[in-house]
């Protein structure tokens, strides 16, 4: 890879940006100075600016806890992003599927484009964990509906498990993730979701982070998010 995109991946500025910093001669691989932004960085080599070594890595995995308030997207003009909550290297990151504005919880985020796509795909099935809150109580017979899979006009829902917790409280768990999939669920059972945080995706859950965290995935936790998808 070019010593100029290296540094530019790596957040050191933009590309002109980055180009000024080599010219400048603040660049070092192995200490020694390079100026040619062309230079083929090799694995083996110590990249270093202004004598801080710079190590390159390709795929970022993040699990934010989202706050209410938070858009899930890259930019938007009328709300703050999500993106604005994490500090990272890598500025290529997008959040693996949506979160509504009003919706708290587990989000993740990377790069990693190929898993972001396999995590997504309605054929792997990731459960989805939400606790919502209603303005009516929860139905008894919402539990068989759920099950059952109902019809939301657009798309039918594949069976999903609903455990009441209190009369107007329940935890549900999809295996999908239709545009405002919960809160058609709870609506078509005559009850309006009036509070909604993801509590799990997957395997990951929230424990340890505060509304607003995040964190960086273990290796552990991403080998187990790859572990159903193919390999190349
Ligand atoms: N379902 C919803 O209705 N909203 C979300 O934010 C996520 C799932």
């Amino acid at each position: 890879m070019r010593l100029d995109k290296y540094l530019a991946d790596m957040s050191l500025g933009t590309r002109s940006e980055v180009k000024d910093l080599i010219r400048k001669g603040k660049i070092t691989v192995n200490e020694k100075t390079v100026k040619d932004a062309s230079y083929q960085v090799k694995d083996s080599d110590i990249v270093a600016c202004e004598g801080q070594e710079v190590s390159y890595v390709e795929y970022e995995y993040y699990l934010l806890n989202k706050p209410q308030g938070y858009i899930c997207a890259l930019e938007d003009k009328r709300y703050p992003v999500i993106m604005e909550l994490i500090t990272s290297r890598r500025k290529d990151l997008v959040p693996v599927g949506r979160l509504d504005l009003d919706t708290e919880g587990v989000i993740l985020i990377t790069n990693d484009g190929q898993l972001n796509h396999f995590l997504l795909s309605p054929k792997n099935h990731v459960p989805k964990t939400y606790y919502a809150e209603t303005d009516a109580p929860i139905p008894e017979t919402a539990v068989a509906e759920f099950e059952k899979g109902m019809d939301l006009g657009d798309f039918r829902s594949a069976p999903a498990q609903l455990k009441i917790l209190e009369e107007r409280k329940a935890e549900l768990t999809i295996h999908e993730g239709k545009f405002h999939q919960v809160k058609r669920m709870f609506e078509k059972v005559g009850c309006t979701v009036t509070f909604l945080k993801r509590l799990r995706f997957g395997p990951l859950d929230l424990q340890g982070l505060s509304t607003g965290e995040f964190r960086s995935l273990s290796k552990e936790e991403i080998e187990v998010l790859k572990k159903d998808q193919p390999s190349d």
